[in-house]
């Protein structure tokens, strides 16, 4: 797999066919135990890599927002780099404000994430990730458990980082988005790549027939 700066990469594939496994492999969450990850010219899981500079190079958004409850959208999103960049108060502050706004929820910088809607902490959920200025984002099924109406405010803001430019690798069942938004799609099964290809390709032609049994459930 070789994934280009800049690029919107899906990743889809039946249940436990390996999706999280593969993009958990990128920021080191799961060892490898063949083969090599590499980031910008580091291996990944070279043991003497800093896995600190790493997780500030990736960053990685779960379909389980994990917020902290008792802080607020603001404090949530300006957390990291505070307590593990040491970065200055004032100058995080400016920017975990505008990263709340560019994920449109300017007004709620001091919402609890119980006052919020799943969509709406989700992507307080981006913004707190999109802190550590990371050169990479992984998304693994960030709108499988959001109703529908607010799936498409999350969708809309990754499709906006993706048109700034941010190299992006998701998993998704959005098939819609899929095709719209990623340069590249991978289809997995039992633990392997079995094809990829440019959206219209993939899901005009695809060719193998373990691809075609699962969009022929799902389109
Ligand atoms: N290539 C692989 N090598 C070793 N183990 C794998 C591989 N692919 C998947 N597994 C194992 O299979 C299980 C399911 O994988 P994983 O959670 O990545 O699936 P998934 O595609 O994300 O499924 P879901 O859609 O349900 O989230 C895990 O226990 C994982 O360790
Ligand atoms: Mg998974």
């Amino acid at each position: 797999m070789d994934i280009m700066k800049g690029e919107v990469i899906c990743i889809i594939g039946p249940s436990g066919s390996g999706k999280s496994t593969l993009i958990r492999c990128i920021n080191a969450l799961n060892d490898v135990q063949q083969g090599t990850i590499t980031l910008e010219g580091y291996d990944v899981h070279d043991p003497k890599l800093d896995k600190l500079e790493l997780r500030r190079k990736v960053g990685m958004v779960f379909q389980q927002y994990n917020l902290f409850p008792h802080k607020t959208a603001l404090e949530n999103v300006m957390m990291a780099p505070l307590k593990v960049l040491k970065e200055p108060k004032a100058e995080v502050e400016v920017r975990a404000r505008a990263l709340i706004k560019k994920v449109r929820l300017e007004g709620k910088e001091n919402a609890y994430p119980g006052e919020l809607s799943g969509g709406q902490q989700q992507r307080v959920a981006i913004a707190r990730s999109l802190a550590m200025n990371p050169n990479v984002m992984l998304f693994d099924e960030v709108t499988a458990a959001l109703d529908p109406e607010t799936v498409k405010e999350v969708l809309l803001t990754i499709k906006e980082l993706a048109t700034d430019g941010m190299t992006c690798i998701l998993v998704t069942h959005e098939m819609g988005f899929a095709r719209e938004v990623a340069d590249h799609i991978y289809f997995t099964d039992k633990g392997v790549i079995v094809e990829h290809g440019a959206p219209d390709t993939f899901f005009d032609n695809a060719s193998d027939p373990r691809t075609k049994k699962f969009l022929g459930q799902i389109l």
